[in-house]
């Protein structure tokens, strides 16, 4: 499985194989607005593509992945060494840094040394989450490698820092759009929230506009239903795909669900 670069919550790294498959076989341009953890990205691996999300740090920091690997592992090398060294003052002194300056360097070392390495954000912007005590980081080689490989992944993608609806502005037909929309029963644990009906207004336009989309969108988990109904009229096919375990789930109860996502294709 693909070792994430960025670990974000709802990836799609346990799908990821599977909804590869279920492409069209050739395209022009790949969009990814709803960008995250990027795990659809690295499997599908398009000559060009441009991808976005509303979360201006996660941007930033695509962007020095993309364009500046090197220095990126060699800032998480500092900061780690830091850690080995005074303990978990370091964490909290870098967590300030960040809140100060949103530096991408200190978001990718927190990111690998908080709890669960989930990335979290209050409303003001801060990242609020706190040190894992019990583990020290992934081991900075480690990290360069994966930083290397996948800055050779995302060379040619354009990352925006936008609304999704803006980056898929240029979208036209013969291009293709993953999309994986924060739930809309989960109001506020992603970065940003959605607003169905302008969603909806939004697909429509994309069957208006001859685009092909690829739209993972509600689940089933346990006995739970949580599928919010799309109208019939805006897709052609709906499959329901085994995603492994929700992390989430797991983080909350410490027990194992099964969770089936359902995926949209308008083709
Ligand atoms: C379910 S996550 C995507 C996870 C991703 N597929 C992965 O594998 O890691 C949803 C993403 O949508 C972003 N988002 C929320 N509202 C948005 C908006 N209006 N425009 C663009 N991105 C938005 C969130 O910041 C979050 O990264």
């Amino acid at each position: 499985m693909i070792q994430p670069v960025i670990k974000w919550s709802g990836s799609k790294r346990t799908q990821s194989e599977k909804i590869k498959s279920l492409f069209p076989e050739s395209f022009e341009t790949y969009f990814e607005p709803f960008i995250g953890g990027g795990a659809m990205l690295y499997a599908i691996n398009p000559p060009k593509s441009i991808c976005g999300d509303i979360c201006i740090p996660l941007i930033r920091l695509w962007r020095e992945i993309r364009d500046n690997p090197t220095n990126l592992a060699e800032a998480y090398r500092v900061r780690w060494n830091k850690l080995q060294q005074e303990g978990y003052v370091a964490y909290y002194e870098i967590r300030n840094s960040f809140n100060r300056d949103k530096s991408p360097y200190d978001l990718m070392f927190l990111s690998r040394t908080c709890v669960n390495g989930l990335i979290r954000f209050n409303e003001k912007g801060e990242f609020n989450n706190s040190f894992h005590h019990s583990r020290q980081g992934i081991n900075p080689d480690r990290l360069a490698k994966i930083i290397n490989d996948w800055s050779l992944r995302v060379k040619n993608t354009e990352f925006m820092a936008k609304d999704y609806m803006i980056t898929t502005e240029s979208a036209k037909s013969g291009d293709v759009v993953y999309l994986d929309p924060p739930y809309f029963h989960t109001k506020g644990r992603y970065f940003g929230t959605i607003d169905f009906d302008r969603f909806l207004g939004y697909l429509e336009d994309l069957n208006y506009r001859g685009v092909k989309y690829l739209l993972s969108f509600d689940g089933k988990r346990g006995n739970e239903n949580l599928t919010v109904k799309l109208p019939r009229e805006l897709y052609k096919r709906h499959l329901l795909i085994p995603s492994g375990n929700s992390t989430f789930k797991k983080v909350i109860d410490k027990k194992n669900e099964k969770v089936l996502e359902s995926l949209y294709l308008n083709y």
